[in-house]
């Protein structure tokens, strides 16, 4: 299949009336979807709107067969033989919840995260700290992508119950090594969870052999709809868990004063799910199983290539994380001297239809402890041509060319953070210039109002 053709299949990237673009660099918050997955949810519930597990007409026969259809999908795609492994959740943050809240944590008993863990795998440990009396144990990442063994080995001789780790950074696109986590994890008799969400889109992993316990994965950033996500466990730590809902669904039977829950995975599941988002993710799977997963990686890291060598010599340019593109494939993260990232953010889509994300991408614990207020990140998917490259390139040019590099707007370096409430747009004169270089004519009045744009 040629580019020109898959992009085809993806209607919001159909060119509108008088507007450059859409070039969509934020796939790594949330992919676009292929017209095969919205005709899926439409046929949902144009031909069988049911309720599945419930009741027996032909409807929820139907539903549940696709239900469990979606369910095997991602056993295969993620690696785990027994399809009763999969959990149906809303997202990544909820999988990542389950776990953390669904452990029978003793006080003292430690976590492992990494220093540059989304706000999903942070926030919940910060809370189950007060509530149970854990402990978090820091694992510091150099920001080249080089893993440093022996500082994973010091954490764990202190005695670990639980790694939890990213195997993609949101933040600078580095991957970390997780067999090797795994296997050291294991020695020391710790569980490992691995945060999937910006890995499993760009390849199939397996890990079932890799031995993973737990595996986060959300679909809306692997062409499934919004508010789809996974819970990728092996069966022993499975059961282990405490559901974080109960309800419809996950009850086997119950009296006035008891109940007794079902197996795993539906002890998990409460009340009515999304049908419709799960049958369209089971879709997505399928679109993204006729697809050469080496051919994919190998595109986005030419478009980062081209990126990364264009703006390499732009003096007011810095990239966060690893130099080279090849280990941040599909990520490319930088700062630009003398401009507030929203505003980058803001003239890039309406000067140039280029779509990114600007701020802390949810990894606020990183920028507050380096004093960055924020930073742009552009994102490639399966979806994205050499031209979309072009675009950003030339609208981040444009954008030094016409901003001086003393400074305009909240800095990009070496400042203190500014508050959580980030995209500035009316406020103040130091984003002046970096708001007059937008064309006026595309200023979209209000959009900062409601934009909170700080993760
Ligand atoms: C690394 C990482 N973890 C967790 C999340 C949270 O995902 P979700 O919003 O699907 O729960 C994201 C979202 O961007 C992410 O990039």
């Amino acid at each position: 299949m040629s580019l020109d053709d898959r992009r085809a299949d993806f209607p919001a990237l159909r060119e509108r009336p008088n507007a450059r673009g859409p070039v969509y660099l934020d796939s790594a918050c949330m992919s676009l979807v292929p017209q095969s997955v919205l005709d899926a949810m439409v046929e949902y519930y144009q031909d069988f709107p049911g309720c599945g597990g419930r009741s027996l007409h032909r409807f929820a026969e139907e539903v549940g067969r696709r239900y469990e259809a979606t369910r095997a999908g991602f056993a295969r795609r993620l690696g785990r033989a027994d399809p009763r492994n999969i959990v149906f959740l809303r997202n990544s943050t909820e999988a990542i919840n389950l776990v953390a809240q669904g452990l029978d944590w003793k006080p003292g008993e430690r976590v492992l995260i990494s220093d540059r863990e989304h706000n999903s795998n942070l926030v919940v440990w910060q809370r189950l700290v007060a509530e149970r009396g854990i402990r978090i144990e820091v694992l510091p990442l150099a920001d080249n992508g080089t893993f440093d063994p022996e500082a994973l080995e010091q954490r764990l001789a202190r005695g670990i119950r639980l790694v939890s780790l990213f195997q993609t950074s949101n933040l600078d696109g580095q991957s970390l090594p997780i067999q090797e986590i795994t296997e050291r994890a294991h020695d020391h008799g710790a569980l490992v969870l691995f945060d999937g969400c910006q890995a499993a889109p760009h390849e199939p992993i397996d890990l079932d052999r890799l031995g993973v316990d737990f595996y986060a994965v959300s679909g809306h950033k692997m062409l499934g709809p919004t508010g789809t996500g996974i819970l990728a466990a092996a069966p022993g730590p499975l059961a282990t868990l405490r559901p974080l809902v109960l309800g419809g669904e996950t009850v086997e039977w119950s009296t006035l004063t008891d109940h007794e829950l079902r197996p795993p995975p539906y002890r998990f599941e409460a009340g009515l799910q999304n049908y419709a988002g799960i049958v369209g993710a089971g879709a997505a799977l399928e679109y993204l199983a006729r697809l050469d997963a080496t051919e994919m990686r190998s595109r986005e890291v030419s478009l980062n290539r081209q990126v990364t060598g264009a703006l390499e010599d732009e003096p007011r340019v810095r990239f966060l994380g690893p130099a080279a593109p090849e280990k941040r494939p599909s990520i490319v993260a930088f700062t630009l001297e003398g401009v507030d990232p929203h505003d980058a953010a803001l003239f890039l889509d309406e000067g140039y239809g280029v779509m990114v994300r600007s701020g802390r991408h949810c990894v606020h614990s990183w920028y507050a402890e380096r004093g960055i207020p924020g930073n742009v990140r552009a994102s490639f998917y399966l979806y994205n041509r050499s031209s979309d490259a072009d675009a950003l390139i030339a609208g981040v040019r444009e954008l030094l060319e016409r901003v001086p590099s003393s400074g305009t707007s909240a800095g990009t370096t070496g400042s203190a953070p500014r508050p959580a409430s980030g995209r500035r747009r009316g406020a103040g004169s130091r984003a002046t210039a970096a708001r007059s270089a937008r064309p006026r004519h595309r200023v979209a009045r209000g959009r900062a109002r409601y934009a909170r744009g700080s993760g």
